[in-house]
C-alpha cells in the first residue's frame, strides 16, 4: 500500500504535505507533487495536511484508476526533484480558485519538473 497525489493538487500546490513526511518521499513537479509509492511507509499523517484533499490511500482507487495514479506518482517521483520543505512564497496566488476545478489531469497537468529542496 502507499498514499497518492492526485489531480486536485494540481496547480493548487499548498506543500503542506511535505513537512509531516517522515521519510521525505515527496516529489515536486511544477505545478503539482508526487509521492514515491517504493518510499512511502503508509504512515498516512499527510492525508489530512492537504487542504484541497489531492492525498488518498491507493485503495481509494480500482482498476485503471487505480493504474493511472499509481503509474504517475511512480514515474514522476523518479524524475523530478525531492522536496521536504514547503515553500509559503511558491504557492500559486489563485490556488483557492482551482481547489473545486475538475478535470486538472487532463488540461493542466505539466511534466516539467519544480524547483526541489
Ligand atoms: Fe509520507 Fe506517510 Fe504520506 Fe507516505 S503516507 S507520503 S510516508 S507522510
Ligand atoms: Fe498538493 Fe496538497 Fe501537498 S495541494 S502539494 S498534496 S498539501
Amino acid at each position: 500500500m502507499t498514499y497518492l497525489v492526485n489531480e486536485s493538487c494540481i496547480k493548487c500546490k499548498h506543500m503542506d504535505c511535505v513537512e509531516v513526511c517522515p521519510v521525505d518521499c515527496f516529489y515536486e513537479g511544477e505545478n503539482m507533487l508526487v509521492i514515491n509509492p517504493d518510499e512511502c511507509i503508509d504512515c498516512g499523517v499527510c492525508e489530512p495536511e492537504c487542504p484541497v484533499e489531492a492525498i488518498v490511500p491507493d485503495n481509494a482507487y480500482s482498476g485503471t484508476e487505480l493504474e493511472k495514479w499509481l503509474d504517475l506518482n511512480t514515474k514522476y517521483s523518479n524524475i523530478w526533484p525531492n522536496i521536504t520543505e514547503a515553500r509559503p512564497e511558491d504557492v500559486p496566488d489563485d490556488a483557492k480558485e482551482w481547489a473545486e476545478v475538475s478535470n486538472k489531469f487532463e488540461e493542466h497537468f505539466s511534466d516539467k519538473p519544480g524547483k526541489g529542496d
